[in-house]
């Protein structure tokens, strides 16, 4: 039997193909994992049980019995969670739940770029948001950070610049609120700065607040949709983080005048319903008393791999202690090159994200790595980086010391 072959018929311009998915790695420090001893399975189960004995058979329904918007006590219960912890005044009619904050990114992006357009980012910033610009034919004009978020006087620099070439930016793409892979906040005053900037020149903010719940002091400042008077900022967000990434659960706040433009793109029907159903039954209960146990937890993990750093790497790993989230940016000697990395260290079992995939800047990430330590167990984070400590020296001499026992250069 000859085997058709489908290669000449792929549209062109289709990224790479996807590697196929074996298993985790043995000490995996990559992607947005959450622990998994920490999903509150009971409450889970039981708030499954009681929502589907109640109303299981709206599942007849495409949208339930709530619209295309989504399920209608999960939006009820976001507007009053918004309002109270972020500021943001909305009802449920302001809010379009999404399959995860992914496809919130592909909806904003759908109904603003085209090729050929401009967006503004932090110059460290999420990979998803990195790959889809590239994808689109999108130019993204990287601003640096420091310890307080996005620098306000780069920001101003870039807008006049892109003004004398002509170029109105789509948007000011941000992670204000426990940056992705920094970590940093976007202090108050900045926030105000960015949005008086964006409305001078005349250009939207997408906030992506993704991480905000997972805050270790619970303190954050308002979003910028809260602090923003002309109506010029989309916020999106996800339960991702805060419950579970499995649940494929995201949200985008934003006027109707969007949301409209954006339900006629939204090319899947509804996002899954069950997990709507699950979140809106869950969240009102549980939400408040989860995400601080949650968050404990996660601290705890992060202090287990600072601590791992310094043991293993010394001073050849630097870092910023972070406010929150479930990433540690990590800074190694100038001669680490993080992508050649990658593939050694997956050999010993240990996945990390290396710095280029996760900057505008390439050659500033080059030598920078992402770990996420929210998935593996304390004892997997101390082995995981033992374990990277040696392919590191073995394959860049640094660190020269591990565990404070001098090492032969490799
Ligand atoms: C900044 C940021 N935005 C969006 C996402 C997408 O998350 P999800 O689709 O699971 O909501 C992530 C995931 O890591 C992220 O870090």
């Amino acid at each position: 039997m000859t085997v058709l072959d489908f290669a000449p018929l792929l549209a062109p311009g289709l990224p790479a193909p996807a590697a196929k998915w074996t298993s985790f790695p043995k000490y995996n420090f990559t992607g947005g994992h959450n622990d998994g001893e920490q999903v509150p399975l009971d409450a889970i189960v039981k708030a499954a049980n009681d929502v589907l004995i109640r109303e299981g058979r709206t599942l007849a329904t495409y949208g339930l019995e709530s619209g295309p918007q989504g399920y209608r006590p999960l939006r009820e219960f976001l507007a009053q969670k918004l309002k109270r912890t972020a500021g943001i005044v909305c009802t449920a009619d302001d809010i379009l739940i999404t399959s995860g904050s992914l496809q919130a990114l592909d909806l904003v992006n759908g109904i603003l770029l085209s090729r050929g357009d401009t967006i503004i980012t932090e110059a460290e910033t999420y990979q998803g948001a990195l790959n889809r610009w590239t994808r689109l034919g999108v130019t993204a004009v990287g601003i640096p950070l420091d310890g307080d978020g996005m620098r306000m006087d780069a920001l101003a620099a870039a807008l006049d610049v892109l003004k004398r070439r002509g170029v109105r930016a789509k948007y000011i793409y941000t992670v204000p609120t426990v940056q992705n892979p920094t970590g940093t906040i976007l202090s108050e005053a900045r926030r105000a700065e960015m949005l008086k900037l964006a409305e001078q020149h005349g250009v939207p903010i997408f906030e992506d607040d993704c991480y905000s719940d997972l805050i270790w002091d619970g303190r954050r400042p308002p979003a910028l949709h809260a602090m923003c008077k002309h109506g010029g900022v989309i916020h999106i967000g996800s339960f991702s983080k805060s419950i579970a990434p499995a649940l494929r659960v995201g949200y985008i706040v934003a006027d109707w005048s969007l949301i409209s433009r954006m339900l006629a793109i939204k090319s899947d029907a509804g996002s899954g319903a069950l997990e709507q159903m699950v979140l809106g039954e869950f969240c009102p209960a549980h939400f408040d008393t989860h995400v601080p146990e949650l968050t404990r937890g996660l601290h705890k993990k992060l202090e287990t791999l600072m601590d791992a750093l310094n043991e293993q790497f010394g001073t050849a790993a630097e870092f910023e202690d972070p406010k929150g989230g479930i990433f540690l940016w990590v800074k190694l000697p100038d001669q680490v090159d993080t992508l050649k990395l990658y593939q050694p260290a997956l050999a010993a079992g240990v996945a990390v994200n290396p710095g280029p995939e996760w900057t505008t800047d390439k050659a500033y990430g080059k030598s920078r790595t992402r770990l996420c330590f929210a998935n593996p167990s304390h004892e997997a984070i101390r082995a995981g980086v033992a374990a990277l400590a040696e392919v590191c020296r073995r394959e860049f001499g640094v660190p020269d010391r591990i565990a404070n026992v001098q090492r032969a250069r490799a």
